[in-house]
């Protein structure tokens, strides 16, 4: 008799972590399922208000926020949670102190919700009760949530990279064990295109991916972006630095970190485009930004070659 497919469940036993990380992973799991059942049914439309990076929030952008925060808050299991959409780190009552630090971006891609693509939520864990001062390798777990046509969610807790599928009875169930990117790929994801006007680097560094019959797969959504990286196994995922955002648009403790240890962790390379790692840069402040380039280490380091 052949058993069922191993679930998330399942897989956390066997990846023999902590059990309040395993209960954390189960619970961000949880959240997610419910986010996309929210996706589909709340009515849209924006709050009239804007988060600490001066982008308007969106009605989904603050409804999960709350869920994410009222449900974590109280599990027990963090020591404080750091979210996209506030300006200062949630601070959690003595009752409820735990042992994990939690970033996390509760939708990203909201600005997609109205034309439905793909979205997703991200989420980064450090052992502690602090976050400001560690580097993106101190992470113990990465995770994002996917809400396209199927809810995927995709997960590293340092041993690999591995994709789950939400099933019909609610389990997430494993799909991709060792998620593998390869060291090259013609296929390009290229954020923030506009600055190829006058970043001259980015410029001829689109000519080169052009010249060379690069595929193109560019959703404007992080997650969706990047997880066609690691789905596929081979591109890469740029957004660079350009005069509207010096350091770059993409939020160091909230997207950055965690996608680039879900990339790293399937072999793949994340760096700043100057060949800094992603998960060396240190998280100095809640808003912080960086230009990534994420995906197949050759395709990285053509990239660097000509943008540096
Ligand atoms: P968020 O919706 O959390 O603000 O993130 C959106 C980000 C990311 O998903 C995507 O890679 C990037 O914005 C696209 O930016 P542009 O729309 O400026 O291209
Ligand atoms: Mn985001
Ligand atoms: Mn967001």
């Amino acid at each position: 008799m052949e058993p069922g497919p191993l679930t998330l469940h399942d897989y956390l036993y066997e990846s023999k972590i902590e059990n309040d990380l395993r209960y954390l992973i189960d619970t961000i799991a949880r959240i997610g399922k419910q986010i996309s059942y929210r996706i589909k049914s709340v009515e849209l439309g924006v709050t009239g208000t804007q988060n600490v990076f001066g982008e308007d929030q969106k009605t989904l952008d603050v409804y999960t926020n709350d869920l994410v925060k009222n449900i974590l808050m109280k599990s027990g299991l963090v020591s404080m949670l750091v979210s996209e959409e506030e300006d200062k780190a949630i601070e959690i009552s003595d009752e409820y102190f735990g042992k994990y630090a939690v970033c996390f971006d509760p939708l990203d891609g909201s600005s997609l919700i109205d034309v439905n693509f793909a979205i997703g939520s991200i989420f980064s864990v450090y052992k502690g009760d602090s976050v400001l001062g560690r580097t993106g390798d101190e992470q113990v777990a990465a995770l994002y949530i996917m809400y396209g046509p199927r809810t995927t969610l995709v997960l590293t807790v340092k041993q690999g990279t591995h994709e789950f599928i939400l099933n019909d009875v609610g389990e997430y169930h494993l799909s991709r064990r060792g998620v593998k990117i390869e060291k090259e790929g013609k296929i390009f994801g290229p954020g923030d295109i506009k600055a190829c006007s006058i970043n001259k680097k980015y410029n001829e560094l689109m000519r080169y991916w052009l010249k060379n019959k690069y595929k193109l797969r560019y959703s404007g959504g992080m997650v969706p972006d990047i997880n066609h990286v690691l789905m596929k196994g081979k591109g890469l995922f740029t957004y660079p630095s350009s005069k509207d955002n010096p350091n770059g648009k993409l939020r160091v403790l909230f997207e950055c970190h965690p996608m680039a240890l879900l990339v790293e962790q399937a072999g793949g390379k994340a760096t700043d485009g100057t060949g800094k790692r992603i998960l060396e840069i240190e998280n100095k402040k809640l808003d912080q930004r960086t230009p990534i380039y994420v995906g197949s280490e050759k395709e990285i380091e053509k990239a660097e070659e000509i943008m540096g």
